[in-house]
């Protein structure tokens, strides 16, 4: 048997120091929805992420939190393993640069590159800049502060070991040039060339004297190795790096080391060289994507103006968030964050494109079919044709986009899909074919091929909205049938089976309404949503109820409202000092008199409203009954006005 092809992507590894935000979310989701449309077309995937544990900003992060350097790691450690279980993602290792299996190979390579001459040892003078761990020159800062990020530097003079950049940089030169997929997208190639390259690269201060939370330089302990060396060799220490039999033989080099464009330079011009100076073979691609920006600028854990990914989530289900951060942004260009960007994307494409052709499908099989998937006729109209021919060839057309990396393009494909599928509905118009007897045949035709080409659409989202394509499958009666849930599946049309019982459910997505979702002021505060996928449709929280408040009141003060003759004006005592004033459509089943001092159930947090011009501060509860009569409700005993029920 032919050996399975094989895909090694990684993250970056993130700095332990604050919790994640969406950025580094952004790329996370971004990895692994490669990793999991590698894996869903038959390759071999091994995706790593992982935390950059060492380093003076981290040491002086734990010294303000009053815990041990450890301590403080490993429970943001723990916090990001819980985001990424909550996002989906699929990593098949997490590697910790604190763990020994990094840590002593490290060791080893600093050590071979002394041996080697790569590295000598000298004095360092120049500037720090902590929160991007990099080194500058005098005259590379910009207002005396680092060129990256703009903050503050310090100066540092120590003695350290340097390792020699000069000897691989015409090598490294030459190699960007003869290797156009190397960086990624071709944009930022030249960027690296005319900014680093070019300029002559200086050698590359790699060690640290002035504290010591990292690993000691061999043989010289005062000495801890410089962070970024120690967490570049990340992608080749969790791969057991030197060791007999180690899965460096079945995965390196890299496919696809993804970053944002922040880390271009040490993983475009220092992680080459070391590699070179360890005779292993370069990553095929590094791709640097853009930044997720936030109205006010550019998110950033010590910027503290974050975004998390956790409470997004919570509120508007994993695969909506991943579906926003996967789609709104052309992968490789910046974007911009805001709820209100992700409440449209989640009304229009998955509410609205999605949701409402897999419900009015379903529905219309129900109604016409009693849910039983009718058989379609062999005859195929230019409409059916159109259809099943955009649903055969997605999947090759979504391949090839993300092989390229365009992560939203694919999904811009995928999209198309199911328009095409939406106005499909549109053209065919099954409600018209329901009233005629003679047309029951290509109703039966039109139906099948909507269910089947909603069974394409959800195999092909797997890797984008990993949780979707279950809640599909239960309704169309697909659950526990691999062989239709396969990227193998997509050859052919029409393998759904007629005569499958299909079972609409609730709406995949609801739609959101966008007035309500910014007037929440702190998206990071405010009570999380129930996620759809895992409650039953309907139920709410203890804490989602009592967002209403209920208290007893006392109606004080009835009257007719002039002109509306089914609305009572009235007054109600909360106990506030001030009685309420509100207008109630109760008139046709009580007289003002009949009202007067009576205790009722009231929703006192109500936004006050005009009706009729007149003021309404809130609402009373009444029941219905069908024919749309009225009870008010009330307590059973005498009690305080004001109470709060619960
Ligand atoms: O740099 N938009 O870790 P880090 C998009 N430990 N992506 C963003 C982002 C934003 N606003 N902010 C961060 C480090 N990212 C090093 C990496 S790798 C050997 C060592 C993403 O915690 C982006 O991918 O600062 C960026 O490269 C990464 O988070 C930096 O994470
Ligand atoms: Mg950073």
């Amino acid at each position: 048997m032919a050996k399975p092809k094989t895909y090694y992507i990684t993250t970056p590894i993130y700095y332990p120091s604050n919790k994640l935000h969406i950025g580094n979310a952004y790329t996370t989701v971004a990895a692994d929805a490669l990793a999991r449309f590698k894996r869903l077309t038959g390759y071999r995937v091994w995706f790593l992420t992982g935390t950059d544990e060492h380093g003076q900003k981290i040491q002086r992060q734990a010294a303000e939190s009053g815990k041990t350097t450890l301590e403080f790691v490993d429970e943001i450690v723990a916090w990001i393993k819980e985001l990424w279980k909550e996002l989906d993602i699929s990593y098949d290792d997490f590697i910790r640069t604190t763990e020994p299996r990094h840590t002593e190979k490290v060791a080893r390579i600093f050590k071979r590159f002394l041996e080697q001459g790569d590295i000598y040892k000298g004095k360092y003078e120049g500037w720090y800049c902590t929160p991007c761990e990099a080194y500058w020159q005098e005259r590379q800062l910009q207002d005396h502060k680092c060129p990256d990020c703009g903050r503050d530097v310090e100066l540092i003079a120590e003695e350290a070991y340097f390792f020699r950049m000069s000897r691989y940089a015409s090598r490294l030169m030459e190699y960007i040039e003869t290797h156009p997929e190397f960086i990624q997208p071709p944009s930022r190639k030249n960027e690296m060339i005319n900014n680093f390259l070019k300029p002559g690269l200086e050698d590359l201060c790699v060690s640290r004297t002035s504290f010591d939370w990292g690993i000691p330089v061999p043989g010289d302990e005062k000495h801890v190795i410089y962070v970024w060396l120690d967490a570049l060799s990340n992608y080749i220490t969790a791969l057991g790096y030197g060791e007999e039999g180690s899965l460096m033989e079945t995965f390196w080099p890299a496919d696809v080391h993804l970053i944002g464009k922040d880390i271009l330079r040490f993983h475009t011009i220092y992680w080459p060289i070391f590699l070179m100076a360890l005779d292993l073979p370069l990553p095929r691609t590094v791709f640097g994507h853009g930044w997720l920006l936030l109205q006010e600028g550019k998110m950033s854990k010590s910027k503290g103006n974050v975004v998390d990914p956790r409470i997004l989530a919570a509120r508007y289900s994993t695969d909506a968030v991943r579906h926003f951060l996967l789609r709104e942004i052309p992968f490789g260009q910046d974007g911009v964050f805001s709820i209100e960007a992700l409440v449209k994307r989640i009304n229009t494409d998955l509410a609205n494109d999605l949701g409402n052709l897999v419900s009015r499908t379903l529905t219309m099989v129900e109604r016409y079919f009693e849910g039983i998937l009718p058989q379609p006729q062999a005859e195929e109209s230019s409409s059916d044709r159109e259809l099943k021919q955009t649903a055969l060839e997605t999947p090759g057309i979504m391949e090839k986009l993300m092989d390229d990396l365009k992560i939203g393009d694919a999904m811009a494909q995928l999209w198309k899909l199911i328009r095409r599928s939406n106005k499909y509905i549109d053209e065919n118009a099954p409600w018209d074919l329901a009233k005629e007897p003679s047309s029951r045949q290509r109703l039966a035709t039109v139906l099948y091929n909507l269910v089947e080409s909603i069974r394409f659409i959800s195999v092909l989202l797997l890797p984008y909205l990993p949780r979707t394509p279950e809640r599909i499958w239960a309704q169309l009666g697909l659950q526990g049938q691999p062989d239709l849930q396969s990227w193998a599946s997509l050859q052919s049309w029409g393998l759904i089976q007629p005569g499958t019982k299909v079972c609409r459910k609730e709406d995949l997505f609801p739609r959101l309404n966008l007035q309500e979702e910014l007037n929440r002021d702190d998206p990071a505060k405010a009570a999380p949503k129930v996620r759809p996928e895992e409650e039953k449709p309907g139920l709410i929280t203890l804490d989602m109820f009592q967002q209403v408040e209920v208290r007893v009141g006392r109606i004080v003060e009835a009257a007719p409202v002039p002109g509306a003759d089914k609305l009572l004006q009235l007054k109600v005592d909360l106990g506030e000092g001030e009685p309420r004033q509100v207008v109630a459509g109760i008139a046709l089943y009580y007289r003002p008199e009949e009202l007067l001092d009576r205790l009722v159930l009231f929703a006192a947090n109500l936004k006050p409203v005009k009706l009729r011009g007149i003021l309404s501060q809130g609402m009373l509860l009444a029941a219905e009954d069908e024919q749309g009569r009225l009870a008010l409700t009330t307590v059973d005993k005498e009690i305080a006005v004001g109470s709060r029920v619960r």
